[in-house]
């Protein structure tokens, strides 16, 4: 029997102990159907070795093509990898870049949307821009602005998160890509705060690049994710990212007669080159699965769940004195609601006393982070509140 995704449910995540989990923008606890995905394929090695090895290569090219299909993207446009930064890595050493040349970064972002652009700019002698990610929440008419008269100065590529994780701002990617294609620079997106929460359509927002870990939003176990290059850049990109199964026939002179081991074969383009090595396939066999889980819900659905969730809990937050980062358009909204006490460094406090409360959330750079999504019962929001109410009484989190 298919095992049934309902939004508030928490059936299908028995061994869950937190009362109330609302920490999924920094690992989802995998649910019965992901644990017996995993348990199935270890199983299918265990009992078969070798022979099973062609079961999980199929579900690999099921697998990128589902996930195409959740990005807007065309079919042969998706490589798995091991995480977020791989695919970032991947690009940031691929692109075939002339010295001097200038990359936009955004202050405030999660350092994996950094650290292979530092690397690359000191490589490469590139230049880095910044430019501050909250101001797109506070200002974003100003801020788009101020993108626009960067990129007229010229920019080679913008690299951003699709959603901030600390404020869960959700980025006007459709904006910022047609700039981008207005001005020829290039788009990139670290996608791993909105892939299962929020729609993406890598076309319709003119995205170049885009990389995704799979243990947050997309609920599946630590080590696998994807990468997206548009087919017009991917024959651009050089292969300097490549490994023995980036070549096309990889596999050849391990199943033919003699005379098929050759170091010269053409290497796969785009994405497809990025899969360099023996895949996660414990990881693959969690994410289809629990992919099946989203499908059934829709992400459109889930979306309005999790709003629904936010919405009976802020404004008696910012009743109590809290400062909400949510912003008021719908479209900057995502899976993430954060607020922060008067005294953000405080905020590390206030997580700790409400997981003794039962209630897991974080404290991202000062912000307490809530990040429901489609398990979560509305009638959580109350205890959150009880919660936070026992807090104050007691006279805040620093007394407990
Ligand atoms: C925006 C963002 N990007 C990337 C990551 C993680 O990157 P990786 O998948 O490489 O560990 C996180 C959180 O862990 C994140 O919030």
């Amino acid at each position: 029997m298919t095992d049934r995704a309902e939004l508030g449910s928490r059936a299908l995540f028995e061994l869950l102990e937190t009362d109330v989990y609302v920490n999924h923008a920094s690992l989802s606890p995998p649910s019965r159907p992901v644990r017996d995905a995993v348990a199935a394929t270890l199983g299918g090695y265990a009992s078969q070795g070798m022979a099973w090895y062609v079961k999980e290569v199929e579900r690999r090219e099921r697998l990128r093509d589902r996930l195409a299909r959740l990005i807007g993207a065309p079919q042969g446009s998706v490589g798995l990898v091991a995480n977020t930064s791989a695919g970032i890595i991947d690009i940031a050493l691929g692109l075939p870049w002339q010295r001097g040349e200038r990359v936009l970064l955004f202050d405030g972002e999660f350092p994996t949307n950094v650290t292979p652009w530092q690397q690359a700019a000191r490589r490469h002698d590139l230049e880095l821009v910044w430019m501050s990610a909250d101001d797109f929440r506070t200002e974003r008419e100003a801020a788009l602005a101020r993108l626009e008269a960067e990129l007229v100065r010229g920019i080679r590529l913008v690299a951003v998160s699709a959603v901030q994780f600390t404020s869960g701002q959700r980025m006007p990617l459709e904006a910022m890509g047609e700039l981008c294609r207005a001005h020829g620079a290039e788009l990139f997106v670290d996608a791993i705060q909105a892939v299962g929460i929020v729609p993406l359509d890598v076309a319709a927002m003119g995205i170049d690049y885009l990389a995704c870990g799979s243990h947050k939003w997309l609920m599946a176990p630590e080590g696998v994710g994807f990468l997206y290059v548009a087919p017009a850049r991917a024959d651009a990109l050089e292969p300097y990212m490549a490994g023995w199964l980036s070549h096309e026939d990889a596999f050849a002179f391990l199943t033919r007669a003699p005379g098929e081991l050759r170091y010269d074969r053409p290497f796969r383009t785009g994405a497809l080159m990025a899969e360099a090595g023996t895949p996660n396939t414990i990881g693959a066999a969690g994410l289809d699965a629990s992919l099946d889980l989203i499908e059934q819900i829709g992400v459109a659905a889930i979306l309005e769940h999790v709003q629904a969730w936010h919405d009976a809990l802020e404004p008696a937050l910012v009743e109590r004195g809290f400062e909400s980062a949510r912003m008021d358009t719908p479209s900057g909204r995502s899976g993430i609601l954060s607020v922060r006490p008067e005294d953000p460094s405080q905020s590390p406090a206030w997580v700790q006393a409400l997981a003794a409360r039962g209630v897991a959330c974080a404290s991202p750079d000062g912000w307490i982070r809530f990040s429901p999504h489609w398990p979560n019962a509305l009638d959580e929001t109350p205890r959150v509140l009880s919660a936070i109410d026992a807090i104050l009484a007691d006279g805040g989190p620093s007394q407990e």
